[in-house]
């Protein structure tokens, strides 16, 4: 299905709004959260809650695809979650191994590119796999960028970087010297994305747990009452409208933000 061709006109209406509000984020990284507490409040086993979870990951790629965003990262599966009872772990991976699959052709011809971050070396083997073809076969394609991450944690990949440094400066390649920011995020995994503008968690909770903890310097944080499960593209339209609702000051101050703003807008579009 060609989801540019087979998009609702109502909601192509509430894209377009969107769109011609401002500058909309590059970058929305998504902590999916609550698909437990979801499934316990209708006594259904947490597995369920998950299942339902793919389906708001389906509606939310694709809504991002149509309207635009260049990057979407998901956080599928932290480290910390292999601590799980092992059958909730299990499923999750028999989840993920049957999104992959199911999905891979549609992702494919509509343009996503697929990109993971994390300690694949810790997933099962047919999901190591899945991942390694998937990207193959769409690292071509131009729009959105979906990446998952699984087995992460942003701890764990800034001490990666910093072991890979190490080596490079023990090698001979760099001296301590060159170590700047711009060069420490070219050894993290995430260093093919830009930072992300906007993180939504879902399930009301306010913590980062461990995700994108460099690249989260400036993102503005959005914060949904609702459980992953039930969370679905006009949820994720309120989020973008929140965040073209904020003025992002990186450290400056307002005054400053307004100047550089009627700098960059043409005399022509300047009221008198
Ligand atoms: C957090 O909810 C969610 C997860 C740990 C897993 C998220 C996985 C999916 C949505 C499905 C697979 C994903 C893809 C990309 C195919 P929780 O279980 O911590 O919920 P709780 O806090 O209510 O217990």
């Amino acid at each position: 299905m060609n989801w540019q061709t087979s998009i609702n006109p109502e909601d192509k209406i509430v894209q377009e709004q969107l769109k011609s509000k401002g500058k909309l984020p590059r970058h929305i990284a998504i902590i999916m959260d609550g698909n437990g507490r979801w499934a316990s409040e209708k006594n259904l086993n947490r597995l369920e809650g998950h299942k339902v979870g793919i389906e708001s990951v389906r509606d939310v790629v694709k809504a991002s695809s149509q309207i635009g965003i260049e990057y979407l990262t998901l956080y599928a599966f932290s480290l910390e979650n292999w601590k799980r009872p092992i059958s909730e772990v299990n499923g999750l991976m028999q989840l993920l191994e049957h999104y992959l699959k199911a999905e891979i052709d549609e992702l494919y011809t509509n343009n996503v590119r697929i990109y993971s971050i994390g300690k694949l070396s810790a997933l099962p083997k047919t999901i190591q796999k899945l991942l390694i073809d998937a990207k193959n076969l769409t690292k071509d394609n131009t729009g959105l960028t979906l990446t998952l991450a699984l087995s992460y944690s942003g701890r764990w990949d800034i001490v990666r970087a910093v072991q890979l440094i190490t080596l490079d400066v023990r090698r001979g390649k760099i001296s301590p010297e060159d170590i700047t920011e711009e060069l420490f995020s070219s050894y993290l995994q995430t260093n093919i994305l830009v930072e992300p503008d906007l993180l939504i968690r879902t399930s009301g909770e306010m913590r980062l747990s461990n995700f994108l903890l460099w690249e989260m310097a400036y993102g503005e944080i959005y914060i949904s009452n609702k459980y992953w499960p039930e969370f679905r593209r006009d949820d994720l339209y309120d989020a973008i409208n929140n965040y073209l609702n904020r003025e992002r000051r990186f450290g400056k101050t307002s005054a400053q933000i307004h100047t550089e703003i009627s700098n960059i807008i043409p005399t022509s579009n300047k009221k008198n």
